[in-house]
């Protein structure tokens, strides 16, 4: 382990974007204006502040990105309502990357994959989807499930009409939990449209969203015959160090911080039923 590794440096946010009612997206640079540090898609850091208190959040920006990253980040407490009350030229402290992120380079190379989202779980995937669109022929074809209980509640909801619904060979799949006047998209429950769909079982899924919705995502693939080594997804317990040093987040002799939060449905089967 680094020493360092615990050590927090003093970041700049430098732009925040609002992305729905109770999510606002931190783009945050060091405090010579260049990105903090390097990261794999899916990993994380912890923001912080001394006196308010400190939480673990997925790097949703690109390791592509060379400029800064960017947190996704929905008020829900302590920290994160402190954090939708600042203004763009606030410090804040900074330690990462954390976790193991996806298998880009490796298992999802020369796969055709899916992607399943929902609500604020479209945070560490965007990340993952803007790589693979970056490194397109490297990848087959890519689909998109993004749902969320109204049209105001889908985060990036700009980015994914301009850049990622206009990208060939990508397919995007929006969902809302029930109608309203200005959506003319499909209606309803992630884990049912992705029934719909009827995807390939020779597909890689990634899936990240509330436990509910991967509850019922996995039974609907688990039907159509997907093999469990072909579906990936993250855990989230509340972290304390962040890096398999304090034992907050252990399930059996793994550590979410440090051997995930990325795990893959076979490996999950591995560990006692405690998450
Ligand atoms: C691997 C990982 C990645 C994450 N990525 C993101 C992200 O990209 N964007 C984002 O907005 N959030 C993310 N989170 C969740 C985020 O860490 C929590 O929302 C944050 O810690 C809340 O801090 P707080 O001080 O504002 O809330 P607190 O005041 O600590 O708590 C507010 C409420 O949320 C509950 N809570 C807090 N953290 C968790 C948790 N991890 N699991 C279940 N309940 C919890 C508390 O019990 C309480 O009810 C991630 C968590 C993990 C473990
Ligand atoms: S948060 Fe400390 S061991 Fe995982």
């Amino acid at each position: 382990m680094r020493r360092e590794a615990l050590i927090p440096q003093v970041v700049q946010v430098t732009d925040i974007r609002r992305d729905t009612p109770d999510v606002k997206t931190f783009r945050v640079v060091d405090l010579d204006g260049r990105k903090p540090f390097l990261h794999i898609p899916g990993q994380c850091a912890m923001l912080s502040m001394p006196g308010v208190g400190e939480a673990l959040f997925s790097i949703t920006s690109s390791p592509t990105n060379e400029d800064y990253l960017e947190f996704s980040i929905k008020k829900c407490g302590c920290v994160t309502d402190w954090l939708h009350a600042i203004e763009p030229g606030q410090q804040v402290t900074l330690r990462g990357p954390y976790g193991n992120g996806f298998p880009v380079d490796t298992d999802f190379a020369g796969k055709d994959l899916v992607f399943v989202a929902g609500g604020i779980g479209l945070a560490p995937l965007r990340s993952v989807i803007n790589y693979v669109r970056c490194y397109r022929d490297r990848y087959g074809t890519v689909d998109i499930v993004y749902g969320s209980r109204s049209k105001a509640d889908l985060v990036d909801y700009q980015e994914i009409l301009d850049e990622w619904c206009s990208e060939p060979g990508i397919s995007v799949h929006l969902t809302i939990d029930n109608p309203q006047p200005d959506w003319d998209g499909h209606v309803g429950f992630v884990p049912n449209f992705v029934k719909e769909l009827g995807f390939d079982t020779g597909k890689t899924v990634v899936m990240c969203g509330p436990p509910i919705m991967i509850k019922f995502t996995l039974a609907g693939l688990m039907e159509q015959g997907f093999p469990r080594d072909q579906i990936y997804t993250t855990l989230e317990l509340r972290m304390k160090c962040g890096l398999g040093r304090c034992g907050r987040c252990n399930i059996g002799d793994k550590y979410v911080c440090k051997d995930g939060p990325v795990f893959r449905l076979d490996q999950l089967d591995q560990l006692p039923d405690e998450y």
